[in-house]
């Protein structure tokens, strides 16, 4: 295996972490069982993001379309969320990690919203990585709230709508400040997007893990750190004259890889 340090390691991961339930039932427990794997799973990415060189994780923890489970596995995963929150914030203090929320926050127990806010203000001066855990969150409704946001600006003259850029909507995200995703990376096979940074997620190159989440390992993600560094030195920005083979692309395709990212 090659040393990750010559890769092209993306500066910003995002991960919907799927499979939790699945892994549970094929061993006969509780789907909530699964969760409290995955939380473990969620501690070894974190750590292996950083030793990798990631600058940026953002972790799909609770969509906004998981409130519709049953109370019981909804009330699991927000007490699993209190206790990652109580357990691992010094430790990830202590390695330099900020930490930060995203989505509807408000909709959270008001307890979690406090130790939130806590963590986030413990960690706010941290520069090694950022994690941004996805909760209540939605990516038409974080798109719809930017553009409330938009209009508001624009009566109040804050914005000319005449002159409105791609970087004003970006600006009023969740995730506003932070550069978008590089790779999204999507567990236990599955090929959707279910509703996860619809705006941010325009350019990123995708990875699919056949594994479930709780069994994703550091192996995992540096195989996907892999192949982004693979799908980069071939297709990324403008490709070097010399890096295309003869007859690889068609003179559209040339014209289009030279003037986009992606
Ligand atoms: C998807 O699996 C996973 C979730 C809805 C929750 C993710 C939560 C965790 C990994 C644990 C807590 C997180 C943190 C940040 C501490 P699923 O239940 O949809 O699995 P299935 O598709 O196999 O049923």
């Amino acid at each position: 295996m090659q040393d990750i340090s010559t890769y092209n390691v993306p500066q910003h991961i995002a991960i919907i972490m799927d499979g939790n339930g699945r892994w549970a039932t094929q061993r006969g427990l509780p789907r909530l069982k699964g969760h409290k794997q995955g939380a473990e799973a969620v501690r070894r990415c974190v750590e292996s993001a950083k030793e990798l060189g990631v600058k940026y994780l953002t972790l799909f923890a609770f969509s906004s379309e998981n409130w519709k489970r049953p109370e019981a596995e909804v009330r699991g995963l927000m007490d699993l969320m209190r206790l990652y929150l109580k357990k691992e914030m010094a430790e990830l203090h202590k390695h330099g990690v900020r930490v930060k929320a995203i989505g509807d926050i408000d909709k959270l127990d008001s307890d979690i919203q406090k130790m939130i806010a806590k963590s986030e203000d413990l960690t706010k001066d941290n520069t090694e990585l950022t994690v941004q855990i996805a909760l209540s969150y939605g990516g038409r409704a974080d798109i719809l709230n930017a553009a409330k946001k938009i209009v508001q600006d624009c009566d109040s003259g804050i914005l000319d709508i005449e002159h409105l850029t791609e970087d004003d909507l970006s600006a009023r995200l969740y995730t506003a400040g932070v550069p978008d995703p590089d790779l999204v990376i999507r567990t236990s096979g599955e090929h959707r997007l279910s509703n996860f940074l619809m705006w941010q997620l325009a350019y990123a190159e995708i990875f699919i893990s056949d594994v479930y989440w709780p069994d994703f390992s550091k192996d995992d993600l540096r195989k996907a750190v892999e192949f982004y560094a693979l799908r980069e030195r071939r297709f990324g920005g403008l490709p070097e004259k010399g890096d295309v083979l003869d007859g690889e692309y068609s003179d559209e395709q040339s014209k289009e890889r030279s003037y986009t990212k992606g």
